[in-house]
């Protein structure tokens, strides 16, 4: 086994509750397998979102993806935090994520984000199955990335992305970011977030 085989052995979750093998061993690497993804795989993940629910089926997300070596990919990295460009290049496909911002009729539609998260969701188990890591980043210059890639009126990007096979190599990174690479993974345990009948009223089961 190699070192990252072992890390993804030792990232598997120590659930309190049983659940479905592939959210236990989903975790988002800073390393990649340099192996591309090809279109047919990425399409496999989109449609994963494509039959996730959203509301009233208005289905607001939207995504640019980019292959690496593309100008996409060099201008999504470039809208990228200095701290996640350190790192995201290991990747062989970036994307931004972005969601519609209004309904129809005009309204702002309060549950896109909802839906597009929902919709990642899916993916990213979609992408778990098929041995696929995904790593969501929040640290990306949404207002740039709009400029640069003429994000109509009217939709927000999100988030960025960073996609590829599980592997590479843990000397890639920063001894700083092998350590988190290497880190045990924590949660909040269930009381703190699940409340039965009141609001804070912890479910003690
Ligand atoms: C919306 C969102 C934004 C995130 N932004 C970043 C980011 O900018 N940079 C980063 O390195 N990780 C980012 N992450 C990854 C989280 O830090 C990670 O999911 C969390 O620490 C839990 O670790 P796990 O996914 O391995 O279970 C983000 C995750 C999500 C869902």
């Amino acid at each position: 086994m190699n070192e990252i085989e072992q890390i993804a052995l030792d990232k598997i979750a120590g659930n309190d509750y049983e659940i479905y093998a592939l959210l236990k061993q989903r975790y988002s690497p800073r390393v990649f397998d340099e192996k591309p993804i090809d279109d047919a795989n990425l399409k496999r993940l989109f449609e994963a979102v494509r039959w996730s629910a959203s509301s009233s089926n208005l289905q607001p997300w939207r995504f640019i993806y980019a292959h690496k070596g593309s100008d996409g990919y060099d201008k999504i990295l470039n809208c990228l935090s200095d701290f996640n460009q350190t790192w995201a290049s290991n990747a062989p496909v970036l994307m931004l994520t972005a969601y519609k911002e209004n309904k129809p009729d005009g309204e702002e539609n309060f549950h896109a984000l909802h839906d597009l998260g929902l919709g990642m969701g899916s993916l990213s188990v979609q992408a778990q199955y098929m041995g696929i890591a995904v790593h969501h980043m929040a640290g990306v210059d949404w207002k740039k990335a709009q400029e640069v890639f003429e994000v109509p009126e009217g939709y927000h990007v999100t988030t960025a992305v960073a996609i590829g096979y599980y592997g590479g190599e843990l000397e890639k990174l920063s001894d700083e970011l092998q350590e988190q690479e290497t880190a045990d993974r924590t949660r909040e345990p269930q009381h703190k977030f699940v409340f039965e009948n009141a609001w804070n009223h912890p479910q003690e089961k």
